[in-house]
């Protein structure tokens, strides 16, 4: 027997590239890849991009220039760049980087196999009509108890800032049918905790019996499902945070108390320039529907400082937001012109500026990610192991609240969804000690 080919996949940007890269990888598996963790060793890499800032893209070329010694090493080596960036600037990858073999946007990824065999095209950015992951093979790899699931894609939102819509294409719901398989086949090998994934995951409208599925309702079906114990969603517009989505937050045990809803600014003047559709009063009306119908509810949201125009009193109208809503985590990010979007036409803040307000935002934002925290220490809470921790008879996993906690526990396995109580909080993970079966 020859040995297996050897496949390096590097992934870049959010869960929905993580979520594609599984998918390749299974893909290539069928082919005969195996993964190695060594970029030396392999016969196919394959760097699975993202586009969303300025720095994200770039990690691309420097990545790509540090393979330059490796494909002369290994001629056979072939070089594959999949995802966000791949889909922006297509051929023109090639022009830059020679020593790439091939480029797969992210909506081709069911091409990748004949591409590697060198079957056709080796650019392909279209947006085909046939749904990409129908034409993948079915999700077969073993896996630990906790997985991602795309049900939705693309957007049709287009912030003045954003790639994404250009990236990942229009809106596009994956039907009901085909989710409910992939969510039974990922829970008989072991899953017990899937998140659902969409760039606009509240938005989903798959079809399904009857007519149009909203994500509510694929919720409440998928909590039917035997031995499935947590359901997550993300990420989520606030514009499309419908009642029944936060109906289903008061009376599903089975949807984890923590929502990720992005707001990106505190201040109506620059979420009108933004084209976010919405106000601060209408983000916080959204907040006090949903902490009334799940009042432990944790809540996260994206930022982004130093946008076109900002003034110093919009970035204290931000502050105030967070100070009024209280976050359990947030992602902050100085603003990042990006070609092709409308804000890349406007006149930047100056750099130190956004700079000393996003140092600001983030310290307010760990702080109460701090308080949070340690609200927790003498509760008791679940958690699901997601694997041995570094110390002897010690599991690490997650918390309901997607807090990390490190676990006494002498006899615990991967997978156990156990009682625990918080005994210390520290500056990201919680420890306490295993109280139950
Ligand atoms: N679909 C999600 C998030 C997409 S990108 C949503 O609608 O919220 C993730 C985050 O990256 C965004 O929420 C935003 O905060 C940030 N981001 C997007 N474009 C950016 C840019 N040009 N510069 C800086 N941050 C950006
Ligand atoms: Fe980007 Fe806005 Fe769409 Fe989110 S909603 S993916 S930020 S365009
Ligand atoms: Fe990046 Fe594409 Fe995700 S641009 S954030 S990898 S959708």
């Amino acid at each position: 027997m020859t040995d297996p080919k050897k496949l390096f996949l590097k992934t870049y940007g959010c869960q929905m590239n993580v979520y594609d890269s599984e998918r390749m990888a299974e893909a290539m598996a069928v082919e005969g890849y195996v993964l190695t963790e060594v970029a030396e060793d392999a016969d196919l890499v394959l760097l699975n991009t993202c586009h969303i800032r300025e720095k994200a893209s770039e990690k691309l070329y420097s990545d790509l220039g540090r393979l330059r010694p490796l494909k002369a090493a290994k001629p056979g080596m072939k070089i594959g760049v999949a995802g966000c960036v791949a889909q922006a600037e297509g051929a023109e990858i090639k022009r830059r980087m020679p020593l790439v073999d091939l480029v797969v946007g992210s909506q081709a990824y069911h091409r990748l196999p004949a591409m590697v065999r060198g079957i056709g095209s080796m650019v392909d950015t279209d947006f085909p009509v046939e749904d990409k992951f129908d034409l993948l093979p079915t999700r077969t790899g073993s896996r630990g108890p906790v997985a991602f699931l795309t049900v939705q894609e693309g957007c049709d939102k287009f912030c003045a800032f954003c790639v994404v819509p250009y990236t990942r294409g229009a809106e596009v719901s994956r039907p009901v049918a085909r989710i409910l398989d992939e969510a039974r086949g990922l829970v008989s090998k072991g899953v017990r905790d899937i998140t659902l994934l969409g760039q606009n995951v509240n938005a989903y409208h798959g079809s399904g019996p009857g007519e149009d599925w909203t994500l509510a309702r694929l919720l409440r079906e998928l909590a039917q499902i035997d031995g499935l114990a947590r359901l997550r969603y993300t990420t989520s517009h606030p514009n499309d945070m419908h009642d029944d989505l936060i109906a289903a937050h008061g009376d599903l045990s089975e949807l984890m108390p923590y929502l990720h809803l992005p707001v990106q600014s505190g201040s109506d003047r620059i979420l009108r320039a933004m084209n976010r559709k919405h106000t601060v009063a209408q983000y916080l009306e959204t907040v006090a529907r949903i902490k009334e119908a799940r009042p432990d509810i944790l809540l996260s949201s994206d930022f982004i400082v130093g946008f076109p125009g900002e003034t110093d009193q919009d970035f204290e109208d931000t502050l105030a937001l967070i100070r009024e809503v209280g976050f359990g985590a947030a992602y902050s990010f100085k603003y990042s012109p990006r070609p092709g979007t409308p804000a890349a036409e406007k006149a930047e803040v100056a750099s130190a500026t956004a700079d000393a307000r996003l140092q600001r935002l983030q310290a307010l934002i760990t702080s109460q990610q701090r308080a949070a925290q340690e609200s927790m220490v003498g509760r008791v809470v679940s958690v699901l192991y997601e694997k041995a921790g570094r110390m002897p008879d010690q599991m690490v996993g997650k918390s309901d609240h997607l807090q990390a906690v490190h676990v006494t526990d002498k006899a615990g396995r991967v997978g156990e969804l156990v009682q625990v109580r918080i005994l210390a909080s520290s500056s990201n993970s919680l420890a306490g000690e295993r109280i139950s079966a």
